[in-house]
């Protein structure tokens, strides 16, 4: 039996103990915003895979509800359980948030003799911590901006990312919040344009004031000195501090350190990986061709579709996470 779940409700995500997981299908977005219910693995990981639900911290948040859930209401064997623990663990290669938040629940699990409750609990507390570590990343990231500063955004990095209000969208949000007269340019994000499709929704809900271009204008904005600072979020950082996150995020930090711009990752420690040295041995996730061609009706060509990129420490400024601001050149 399931025990007492409380009912979760993010922008994103709702969690209850009658449905379980339901999660709002970001591919519609911003057009229609029909919400889908998971009811089993295979369903979960289409989700994750298709990018119904995505970033970082929630891919590895509402997977984790969605397992504990699963697990109390299917009763099987504990090796079947680890077999669909691992299915999931594998959805994705890149972000390592699905690893480190399924690995804590596990751990739990195991640490508790087996007991499901601890999945539950485990889970429950990762999805309230994110919110925490959201706001103390805002806190820290807010204190970088300068009334009036112009920002620069890749991807979607807020609250159709996270429990809380985002990680460098957050800290956009926060500073609006605080009056800073900032304003904010969001790239498109090709090829499947969570720029275009998810930031924009978010800064029209949050009012604030913003300019959509293609990935491509970014240099000549920042040629033309129009932007400030370059905020963006990680999928996975290693141990030297290069960052893994959406594909265009390294011509970004090239362009950004050509014209000195400071660049500034903003990422909770569960986008932190605590095994692997260095970048080159992140594992980048190659999407379908698909993504690309079906945008141009073209069929029969071969692409080069990596879903993320990686950018060196030295093109980084600093690393602003919950706890502190990491100068990883200095
Ligand atoms: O493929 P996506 O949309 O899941 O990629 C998302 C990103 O790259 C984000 O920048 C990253 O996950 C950080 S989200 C707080």
């Amino acid at each position: 039996m399931l025990p007492q779940a409380p009912s979760l409700r993010t922008l994103s995500l709702s969690f209850n103990k009658a449905e379980g997981l339901s999660i709002l299908d970001q591919t519609q977005l911003p057009q229609k915003e029909t919400w889908i219910q998971i009811q089993t693995p295979s369903q979960m990981i289409e989700a994750i895979q298709s990018l119904k639900v995505r970033g970082a911290p929630l891919i590895g948040l509402s997977t984790s509800l969605f397992f504990a859930h699963w697990a109390h209401l299917n009763d099987v064997s504990i090796d079947k359980l680890k077999y669909v623990y691992l299915q999931l663990r594998q959805a994705r290669p890149t972000a390592v948030n699905l690893m480190n938040n399924l690995d804590f629940c596990w751990s739990q699990f195991e640490l508790n003799q087996h007991n499901k409750e601890a999945l539950l609990t485990a889970a429950l507390n990762l999805f309230n911590e994110d919110i925490f570590l959201c706001e103390q990343m805002s806190l820290k990231g807010e204190s970088l901006i300068n009334p009036g500063d112009s920002l620069l955004t890749y991807c979607n990095t807020g609250s159709l990312a996270t429990a809380g209000e985002g990680t460098a969208l957050g800290v956009i949000k926060k500073a609006h919040k605080n009056n800073k007269n900032i304003s904010v340019f969001a790239c498109e994000t090709r090829p499947l344009g969570q720029g275009a499709r998810l930031t924009i929704w978010e800064l029209k809900k949050n009012n604030i004031p913003h300019t959509l271009l293609c990935d491509n204008m970014a240099a000549s904005l920042m040629a033309q000195n129009k932007i400030s600072k370059i905020f963006v979020g990680a999928d996975r950082i290693t141990k030297n501090f290069d960052v893994a996150n959406k594909v265009g995020t390294y011509s970004l930090a090239l362009m950004a350190h050509y014209h000195k711009i400071p660049f500034y990752v903003v990422a909770p420690s569960t986008s932190f990986d605590s095994q692997l040295e260095k970048g080159e041995q992140i594992i980048i996730e190659q999407r379908p061709s698909s993504e690309i061609l079906d945008f141009w009706k073209l069929s029969e060509t071969s692409t080069f579709n990596p879903g993320f990129d990686i950018t060196p420490h030295s093109l980084i400024t600093a690393i602003i996470t919950e706890s502190q601001i990491i100068y990883p050149n200095s």
